[in-house]
């Protein structure tokens, strides 16, 4: 099967999913979106009641601050994959509950099998503790790991920022360097000392050449 009929796959399960008791508040089942052939995950909470109402990951006030983010990191929403991890809207926006992260975890395996991406970026404290067990958000945001041989990079959660301003800045600033990382995804490893980017050397002079 292509990783593209995997995810068909798995987003038809996910639509049919009975496997924990958010199916039924649900509206329409957000299994995720974007290419198959991602080079970067976005796995964020769960979806909030605009993205029950469309079936779509990221599409409330949350998302249009993702997409400002992604542009900082240089990228477009259409060349990544983004989803959560738990499928279904937990009433009222509620934390996810463990029995519901179990639940659903196979979905989020799958797709990440399916993907093999090199880069996972973690949204908020739910997604990230699937990767990196103990971290505190404000001590390890923005920083990279090394989970299962890929990169992991751990982000604050975009609505995090809605009501905090600082936040807000603090996720730019972490998106930003977030483009540095994966132009070169094999260094970075935690911890991350911050060292100011070496200088570019001089390119060599061009060899002049009369044949
Ligand atoms: N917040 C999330 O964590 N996921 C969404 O899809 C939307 C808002
Ligand atoms: Fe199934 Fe996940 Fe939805 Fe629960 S949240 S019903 S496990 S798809």
């Amino acid at each position: 099967m292509s990783a593209e009929e995997s995810l068909q796959a798995i987003r038809a399960q996910v639509q049919q999913c009975r496997a924990c008791s958010l199916h039924a508040g649900r509206t329409l089942a957000v299994p995720g979106e974007g290419p198959a052939e991602s080079q970067i995950m976005f796995i964020g909470e769960g979806p909030g009641f605009h993205e029950d109402q469309q079936g779509k990951p990221f599409v409330g006030q949350a998302g249009k601050f993702l997409d400002e983010l992604l542009g900082c990191a240089g990228l477009k929403r259409s060349e990544v994959f983004i989803t959560n991890v738990v499928k279904c809207r937990p009433p009222n926006n509620r934390d996810p509950q463990p029995d519901e992260l179990s639940a659903c975890e196979q979905y989020l395996d799958a797709q990440i099998e399916a993907i093999n991406p090199r880069v996972i970026v973690t949204l908020g404290r739910f997604s990230m503790a699937k990767f990196v067990s103990n971290g505190r958000i404000s001590q390890i945001h923005g920083r990279p790991h090394r989970a299962a041989g890929r990169m992991v990079v751990t982000m604050y959660h975009p609505a995090a920022a809605l009501h905090q301003p600082d936040l807000k800045k603090t996720l730019m600033e972490d998106f930003s360097r977030l483009k540095q990382f994966l132009q070169e995804p094999e260094k970075p490893a935690i911890p991350t000392p911050t060292v100011p980017p070496a200088p570019k050397k001089e390119a060599p002079p061009e060899q002049l050449s009369l044949f």
